[in-house]
């Protein structure tokens, strides 16, 4: 069964209105290859997403959300809101927000229901530390971080998962393809456990310092379906150039 592969852009909290407007004008230019991607954006740069991408269906939202529908959380976005506005995705689960935020999987799998009650499709990341890898845990934490991130999941509707090891992310320490292709592996059988098939449909990224210099060999193994770009999506040079490198 083909999947749709992806080239998501993680802006982190880079960028202004301005620059975004800048970078979407170059990018729309550069070329007309426009289904495969997705942008993650901060929420002060949401409505340039909104004025540039939804034409060009490009996919495109937010970084996080709050579970809650609405109330009196400063400081949140509600997956209400953000679809109202017009995003089609949401990023959840992201190992800054584990790790600085201390988001746990069972918010993670709050968010990912209320999103999906909003019709926005959650891209859930999971990845394990330096140490967790060194101990021979990979595999057992990528599986529990998953299947605790869907357990309040309609696994009826598209979700998208992003296989990032927290050590390869913005450290230029890539991941080898054996080591990304043994956990995209994995997490595709987990899905497959939850339920029938499940992971045969569902594209799994993989995100950790991918740059245009190694998007071939990334792309190559038929367990990737694409990639979830930090620093290098920052430049339409950088993100086109994974695009043009990849093979899919
Ligand atoms: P880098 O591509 O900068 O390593 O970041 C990866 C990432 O965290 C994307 O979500």
């Amino acid at each position: 069964m083909s999947r749709a592969f992806i080239i998501a852009a993680n802006w982190k909290m880079n960028k202004g209105p301005h620059e975004a407007e800048v970078f979407f004008e170059e990018f729309l230019k550069g070329t007309e290859r426009f289904e495969n991607y997705l942008f993650f954006i901060s929420d002060i740069n949401l409505h340039v997403a909104q004025k540039y991408l939804p034409q060009n269906n490009i996919g495109w939202g937010a970084q996080n959300i709050y579970f809650e529908e609405e109330g009196a959380f400063t400081g949140e976005t509600s997956a209400k809101a953000l679809s109202e506005f017009g995003a089609t995705h949401v990023l959840i689960g992201h190992s800054e927000r584990r790790q600085i935020f201390n988001e746990s999987d069972e918010w993670v799998s709050q968010k990912v229901k209320v999103a999906q009650q909003f019709a926005l499709t959650p891209v859930i990341c999971v990845g394990e530390t330096w140490p967790e890898r060194q101990a021979g845990e990979t595999q057992k934490i990528i599986i529990k971080q998953l299947k605790a991130s869907l357990q309040r999941a309609d696994l009826s509707q598209k979700i998208i998962v992003a296989y990032e090891p927290v050590w390869a992310i913005g450290t230029g320490q890539v991941a080898s393809v054996e080591q990304a292709v043994e956990a995209h592996k994995t997490l595709r059988q987990a899905l497959n456990q939850l339920k029938p098939d499940l992971g045969e449909i569902t594209s799994i990224l993989y995100g950790g310092s991918v740059k245009p210099e190694n998007a071939k060999e990334l792309s190559d193994p038929k367990d990737i379906d694409g990639f979830l770009v930090g620093g290098a999506s920052l430049s339409p040079q950088g993100l086109a150039g994974i695009y043009d490198n990849s093979s899919f």
